[in-house]
């Protein structure tokens, strides 16, 4: 019961990694709200797993407001965000389009800001400090031929991560992010359908290859993430601020 007494608000956890977050989140003692742009989703997970659902759509401004209100009134303050929601596209430099770019980084990078500055602006009021993680990727750690924009946004997050974990640590505030690999679900049976498009692959292709090539043998599971993000939202992680861990299997040393 590592989060005993802690409150936890992750989002985009209808669904994949966010709702293994808070699964595990909860099995340690805490209260989470689960908010998803996917409403309905988010709410039987919810009741499956005694969470709270709230609808958050992350490019909202109006949306995180009330997000945060409902969080704080649901959960009786917020000690733990995870900025877990994102959107993944593929396509050659040459047809990226402008919809497509815009769309990214207004989820996964003005999404991860805002919600950073809306929680932030919450537990410094408070006054008992927290800890938020964010979600980068190996896909942050360098560019992928056919993975332009997903990849910008990405190492966008590390840099915010660490802006922000330099500016909130004298409030208490911890701000850390975690890098998975390759993690096997939803969201990569849609990267599996992107480089089936681009490559001409068959489906299921693209996932067995990047799971062959991963140093520890497979792909990773949700489940494979849950222990770093834990010790991140433990006062054990007190002293680590503005860091970007590697959860891959080995794919990347940084
Ligand atoms: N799965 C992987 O291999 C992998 C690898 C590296 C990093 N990541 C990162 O981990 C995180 C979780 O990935 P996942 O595999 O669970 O993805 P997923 O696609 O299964 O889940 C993402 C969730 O975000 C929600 N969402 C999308 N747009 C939203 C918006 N505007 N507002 C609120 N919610 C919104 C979706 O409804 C969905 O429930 C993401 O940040 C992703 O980039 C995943």
């Amino acid at each position: 019961m590592r989060l005993s007494g802690k409150s936890a608000l992750i989002t985009g956890a209808a669904r994949g990694i966010g709702l293994e977050f808070a699964k595990a989140y909860i099995a340690e003692g805490a209260k989470v709200a689960i908010a998803d742009i996917n409403l309905p989703t988010a709410e039987a997970a919810a009741s499956t797993i005694g969470a709270t659902a709230l609808p958050l759509d992350v490019t909202d401004q109006r949306s995180i407001d009330a997000c945060v209100l409902g969080a704080e009134a649901a959960l009786g303050g917020i000690d733990i965000l995870i900025n877990n929601a994102a959107l993944f596209e593929a396509d050659e430099i040459v047809d990226i389009t402008r919809a497509s770019y815009d769309k990214l980084f207004a989820v996964n990078v003005g999404g991860t800001l805002f919600m950073m500055q809306a929680v932030a602006r919450s537990m410094i009021a408070r006054g008992k400090g927290g800890k938020i993680i964010n979600m980068a990727s190996q896909a942050g750690r360098r560019g992928e031929a056919l993975v332009g924009v997903y990849c910008a946004t990405k190492a966008a997050v590390i840099s915010l991560t660490q802006s922000a974990g330099l500016n909130l640590i004298r409030h208490g505030i911890n701000v850390n992010a975690i890098a998975p690999g390759v993690v096997d679900g939803d969201h990569w049976d849609g990267v599996d359908a992107h480089f089936a498009r681009l490559e001409g692959l068959a489906p299921g292709e693209k996932k067995r290859q990047v799971g062959a090539t991963v140093p520890f043998g497979r792909m990773g599971t949700a489940a494979d993430l849950t222990g770093m993000a834990i010790f991140l939202a433990t006062s054990e992680a007190d002293y680590i601020v503005a860091q970007t861990y590697n959860v891959d299997g080995g794919n990347w040393m940084s």
